[in-house]
């Protein structure tokens, strides 16, 4: 038995790589493979929420009861992400959003005619969760759940970077091979410490996340 814990509840979730064209048939992306984002739009829609997966290039079925939006660059996953915001609970990043695009992407492909070799500049991309988070200065809402790979000092930095993204709940991955892999381990941030939670399939673990954030908008609505 699984009680309804976000049953009324509207959560967005970003999921996957992002994918940076260079010109039309090629382009930079990631090793994200979407599995943590998906098992916890899963696991949210399981716990009664209406749940919006806007999600990058993944091999992945959607969740059964959940809307996906399909987009390929950071961009197009801001745009996504800020026309569903207005009303949702709980919006949780868990995409692995690339960093920079390629600011002179070409509009034909590029050939191989002798002239030297690709120059790509590349210009810095939005950070979604940054965005979401500013928003909710307005009235508290939706309570954001960023997620954070790092390779080392995942302590330190996983605290620090809750706080520079203005944020209530940071995940760690623990370790950076998670990416495309069945299982993790994981370390919760929020303004009280950290708590780890040992290593299980992403899915078990999504389902503690959903518990812990639905436990964390209980108190909210308390206060
Ligand atoms: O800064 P860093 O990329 O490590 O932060 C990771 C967290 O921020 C993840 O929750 C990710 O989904 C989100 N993010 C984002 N937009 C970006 C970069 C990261 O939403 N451009």
């Amino acid at each position: 038995f699984q009680p309804k814990l976000l049953a009324g509840k509207r959560v967005l979730i970003t999921a996957g790589p992002t994918y940076e064209a260079i010109d039309p048939v090629r382009g930079i992306t990631n090793l994200s493979s979407g599995k943590m984002g998906y098992a916890v739009a899963r696991a949210a829609r399981e716990a009664g929420a209406e749940v919006t997966l806007v999600s990058g290039p993944t091999a992945l079925e959607t969740p059964h009861g959940v809307r996906r939006i399909d987009v390929q660059s950071a961009q197009q996953m801001l745009d996504a992400v800020m026309a569903g915001i207005h009303g949702q609970h709980v919006f949780i990043g868990v995409a692995a959003v690339a960093d920079w695009r390629v600011e002179n992407a070409s509009e034909q492909k590029i050939k191989k005619d002798g002239s030297g070799t690709p120059q790509l500049q590349f210009a810095q991309n939005p950070d979604i969760l940054a965005t979401v988070a500013g928003t909710t200065s307005l009235n508290g809402w939706p309570y954001c759940v960023g997620f954070a790979a790092e390779s080392e000092n995942l302590i330190a930095y996983g605290a620090a970077k809750r706080e520079k993204k203005g944020i209530p709940l940071l995940v760690g991955n623990i370790g950076h091979h998670t990416f495309g892999q069945d299982e993790n381990s994981i370390v919760l941030f929020d303004d009280s410490g950290h708590t780890v939670l040992p290593q299980a399939s992403k899915l078990q673990l999504a389902r503690q996340l959903v518990s812990e954030i639905a436990k964390r908008l209980e108190q909210r609505s308390l206060l």
